[in-house]
């Protein structure tokens, strides 16, 4: 199978993590990909945060969590989160943003490092401290969370990719 068709169907969530945290040249080829996806008129609306200080990934990990009113780590442990954001300006900012996951998605699983996509990365860039955190960056604008990339070296045995629905494609 072709290697991009293969990375397609090998891909799945990883829910446990090793704490030792990935290389930065093994998650710049991550984001890379991430900045390589498509977007709507190439408005590019998407930006990465690669979070591994493990103070602001923890404070993420509460607010995620206090959404839920859970006090368990939204994030499984993993040592880094790429949050993406997009530019809510931009009319196709979410389906900007979801492809970069996507294409991050696919190059971690290419590169063995596991990774899940965590929701409500909208409430955390909502809260006072996000927008801090986009102001301490120099990020100005609309911005919205629209997920984040949890990644880490996965403990244990690979989980077993899902089987799609039976009823998933039409053909007219
Ligand atoms: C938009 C979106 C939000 C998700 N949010 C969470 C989440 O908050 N927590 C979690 O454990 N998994 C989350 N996931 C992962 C899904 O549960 C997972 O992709 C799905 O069960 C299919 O499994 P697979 O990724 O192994 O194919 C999310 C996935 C997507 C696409």
């Amino acid at each position: 199978m072709a290697e991009t068709l293969k990375t397609i169907s090998t891909r799945c969530s990883t829910r446990s993590y090793k704490p030792e945290p990935v290389p930065r040249d093994i998650i710049d080829k991550i984001t890379e990909a991430g900045t390589k996806a498509a977007s709507g008129m190439n408005r590019q609306s998407a930006i990465i945060l690669v979070v591994d200080d493990p103070e602001v990934r923890n404070e993420l990990s509460r607010i995620n969590a206090a959404v839920m009113n859970s006090d368990k780590d939204p994030f499984y442990g993993a040592p880094t989160v790429a949050v993406v954001l997009a530019d809510k300006s931009v009319p196709t900012y979410i389906y900007d943003g979801t492809l970069v996951m996507a294409n991050m998605m696919l190059a971690a699983e290419e590169l063995g490092v596991g990774s899940c996509w965590i929701h409500r990365a909208k409430e955390e860039f909502e809260s006072e401290y996000g927008k801090n955190l986009l102001k301490k960056l120099g990020i100005e604008g609309d911005y919205a969370g629209i997920g984040n990339l949890i990644l880490g070296w996965p403990e244990g045995e690979k989980p077993v990719p899902k089987e799609h629905k039976a009823d998933y494609v039409y053909h007219i």
